[in-house]
């Protein structure tokens, strides 16, 4: 089978980075067309210039990445310093980039590809707040049927929330641009806490990142040892939970994975519930499945894969 086009849009963030080398440590499996950058887990000028850091520390310096959206569609950015650090990639003592911004925006560069790609042969992977991609959505619908599927981290069910006791942080910092997505008749995968909540880094599993020896291998070993910290005193687990590789792992192995063919749909309204995935896995109404929601994967075999990929770098 051909490698499957993706564009990555993101906010590193150190699970960001993660799956963005998982990406780029696996051309048999996914060709990455571009990287777009969003506000989200720290402002643009940085999740702009972290996202060019990891193509730098994976050897990867062609992968174009551009800028996107600075703040959400109709609100006021919110960040997470306080999982990611300072400069969103805190841990590991990385160069700055010396690699350029591509020329334009990132909103045009999702456009144009997949305008210029045969239809449904680009998939689009968001590992952040989806206002670049609704933004692309609104100001060219006709992109819509091009998508070949999203398959995104975002949301949670049994989980409920991480940055509010109903929303989980990436669909919560722009939850009219999820409802945009939402709605738009793309294919869509979703990664919600549920499952991501289950890819933990246990100390064995860092001490194989670290034990690979190399620049990357170290660096994911002390990202990990960074925003871990946050989550084991926050909910009590064993590691943290490596989010967002689950998206790009998804492409790799999808038979890692687990869900079921469901309706959600995005709360816009309540203050209370803001940002909400009322995800109906009980299939307790009629509304139309529009997303299949994973709710487990194989653990182990996510984490061979990741050391496995990272080891290529
Ligand atoms: C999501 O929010 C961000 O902090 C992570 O990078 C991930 O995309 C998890 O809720
Ligand atoms: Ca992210």
């Amino acid at each position: 089978m051909p490698a499957q086009k993706i564009i990555i849009d993101t906010d590193p963030g150190q699970d960001d980075a993660v799956a963005i080398l998982l990406a780029l440590a696996s051309p048999e499996d996914v060709e990455v067309l571009g990287l777009t950058a969003v506000a989200g887990n720290v402002p643009l000028d940085l999740t702009a210039k972290n996202a060019r850091i990891i193509c730098e520390l994976a050897g990867k310096v062609d992968v174009p990445v551009y800028a996107g959206c600075d703040r959400p569609l109709g609100r006021d950015l919110v960040t997470a310093e306080h999982v990611h650090g300072k400069t969103g990639l805190d841990g590991p003592d990385l160069p700055d980039p010396t690699m350029p911004l591509a020329d334009g925006h990132a909103v045009d560069f999702i456009i144009d590809t997949l305008r210029s790609e045969p239809a449904g042969t680009v998939t689009l992977c968001p590992l952040g707040p989806l206002t670049n991609i609704a933004t692309a959505l609104q100001n060219a619908p006709d992109i819509a049927e091009r998508v070949q599927q999203i398959v995104l981290m975002g949301g949670a069910y049994f989980e409920v929330g991480n940055i509010t006791p109903a929303a989980e942080f990436n669909i919560y910092v722009d939850p009219e641009a999820a409802d945009i997505v939402f709605k738009s008749g793309i294919e869509i995968v979703v990664m919600p806490l549920d499952v991501t909540h289950k890819a933990l880094v246990t100390q064995s599993r860092n001490d194989a990142f670290r034990n690979l020896g190399t620049p990357a291998g170290i660096a994911v070993a002390q990202m990990t040892d960074f925003f871990e910290r946050f989550d084991k005193e926050k909910y009590g687990s064993s590691g943290a939970p490596l989010h967002d590789p689950c998206v790009t792992a998804y492409l790799i192995k999808p038979e890692l994975f687990s869900g079921r063919h469901i309706n959600v749909e995005i709360e816009t309204g309540s203050t209370l519930t803001l940002g909400m995935t009322v995800a109906d896995w009980w299939r307790v109404t009629d509304r139309p499945a529009n997303a299949l929601f994973i709710g487990d994967l194989d653990a182990d075999g996510f984490f061979d894969l990741l050391t496995e990929r990272l080891a290529r770098l």
